[in-house]
């Protein structure tokens, strides 16, 4: 059907569904669903009662000379390269995805989802305002969940993790002022820091997270007012901040006079360990603000997540949020209240412990069998396997290669801060459609990087 819109001239009326019907010999259902898509893709417009169009946007229009903007706009530049694969998923069916933040589809909880959405459509007041920090039950279940010494006044919620990372960066960090951060991180909290103009400054870190000798030296050396961290399933090296490494890391940030960002958001990633607490449990004092979200365990389009904050910061975020845009949609809030209130969520959260935990062993075991020279150590949570090239081997060359043969990885480099340390490939085992797909990629990397074929070398993810 997409071909024959391309046949037809813009305004023109495709066939009406009972003749699409006949043509493709199809059911109504799929010939609906067929013309929903091409809406979607902005190829067709539906006129109820008059049929459906060709749309107008697939007509050029003449190009527009906006040269003046490259001048006006100067050399301020928002990067999002780092998170492309986030952002767009691969829509080659031909390709298989080790590369994304998220779940497949077929691990998301649609159907209870889909479910909450329309419970939540039909509630008295379900368009009303919200209130701006939030709708009373979805901060409690958040405040609840934390065990720690928090309360639902305690709780912001924001349109998932990166709108509460980007807030609070603003309300902690100046603009041209450090922040120190885990090397390597998450580079949608780079490029959040770098668009608002703060200078993110690496700490390194090793398989149990942050060096805290060295976080104590950053902050003596920069001034810096806070420290972001990941301190369970680093993104992207699935690391969990060692037990005796929690208490120094709030020494440090004490000694400083700086607060510590907590991201949790892979928190219910684990593989069938129970995750360490929170830092936020340690804190008495309110240094810990805290980021979590639910778009890794449901969909990314279920953008709700939280901020955790107690004295004069919590106002001053609650402001931001207000400022940048009011509020989560109140449907949106409700509906993820009876999501997660549900015995069926939990039973999702259980299942999804598992399969990540099968996953995960299947990736480690290809990767070992077909590109045993890739050093990785194994982790307990989160959705992604980190590991080290070789030395000589190209992080982004890899990924070329492997792109051209079928398999979509994503590069180390965005994960750093500054000069990475070596050559890393980040290979993601949840957005793959099947655990077969896993070792279909891993034959394809080892077929694009011959070099990874071979022994392996000393040491494992090794500190970074
Ligand atoms: C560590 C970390 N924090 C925050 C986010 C943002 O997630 P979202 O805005 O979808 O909740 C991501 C997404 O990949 C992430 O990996």
């Amino acid at each position: 059907m997409r071909d024959e819109v391309g046949r037809l001239q813009p305004g023109e009326r495709l066939p009406s569904t009972r003749r699409l019907v006949e043509l493709h010999r199809v059911s109504p259902v799929t010939v609906s669903r067929a013309l929903a898509a091409l809406g979607n893709e902005g190829l067709v417009l539906s006129r109820p009662g008059a049929g459906t169009f060709v749309a107008d946007t697939l007509v050029r229009r003449d190009p527009i000379d906006c040269s003046w903007q490259t001048v006006t706009l100067s050399e301020r530049a928002v990067d999002t390269a780092g998170l492309s694969p986030l952002a767009d998923p691969p829509h080659d069916d031909d390709l298989v995805s080790l590369a994304s933040g998220y779940l497949h589809s077929s691990l998301m909880p649609v159907r209870l989802m889909s479910a909450a959405l329309s419970r939540a459509a039909r509630l008295p007041g379900a368009w009303e305002r919200p209130p701006t920090a939030g709708i009373h039950g979805l901060r409690l279940f958040f405040a609840l969940n934390l065990g720690a010494n928090v309360d639902a006044r305690d709780v912001l919620v924001t349109s998932g993790g990166e709108s509460a990372i980007s807030a609070v960066f603003r309300a902690l960090v100046a603009p041209g002022s450090p922040l120190l951060v885990e090397s390597p991180t998450y580079p949608g909290a780079l490029a959040v820091a770098r668009a608002a103009g703060i200078r993110p400054v690496p700490v390194p870190s090793d398989e149990e997270g942050v060096l805290p000798e060295l976080l104590a030296e950053a902050f003596a050396r920069t001034g810096a007012q806070a420290f972001y961290c990941q301190p369970t399933y680093n993104n992207p090296t699935g690391s969990v901040l060692g037990t005796d490494r929690r208490a120094s890391v709030l020494e440090a940030a004490a000694a400083a006079q700086a607060f510590v960002v907590e991201d949790d958001c892979a928190r219910f990633l684990s593989h069938g360990r129970r995750p360490p607490p929170p830092l936020l449990t340690r804190d008495g004092e309110g240094r810990v603000v805290y980021v979590t979200s639910l778009t890794k365990v449901a969909s990314p389009s279920l953008r709700v997540g939280a901020v955790v904050a107690r004295g004069p910061v919590a106002h001053r975020l609650h402001a931001m949020r207000v400022v940048d845009d009011l509020f989560v949609p109140r449907p949106v809030q409700e509906a993820t209240l009876d999501l997660v209130t549900r015995p069926a969520w939990d039973s999702h959260l259980r299942g999804l412990t598992q399969t990540l935990g099968l996953r995960s062993r299947s990736l480690a075991r290809a990767l070992s069998t077909h590109v045993p020279a890739l050093a990785f150590s194994p982790s307990e949570g989160g959705m992604h396997i980190w590991g080290r090239l070789p030395p000589g081997l190209d992080d982004t060359e890899a990924t070329l290669a492997a792109r051209r043969s079928g398999v979509v990885v994503m590069a180390g480099r965005p994960f750093f801060p500054a000069e990475p340390p070596a050559a890393y490939l980040r290979l993601t085992f949840s957005a793959a459609a099947t655990i077969d797909d896993l070792e279909t990629g891993v034959r394809r990397l080892a077929h694009a990087v011959p070099d990874l074929t071979g022994a392996p070398h000393e040491g494992g993810g090794g500190r970074a």
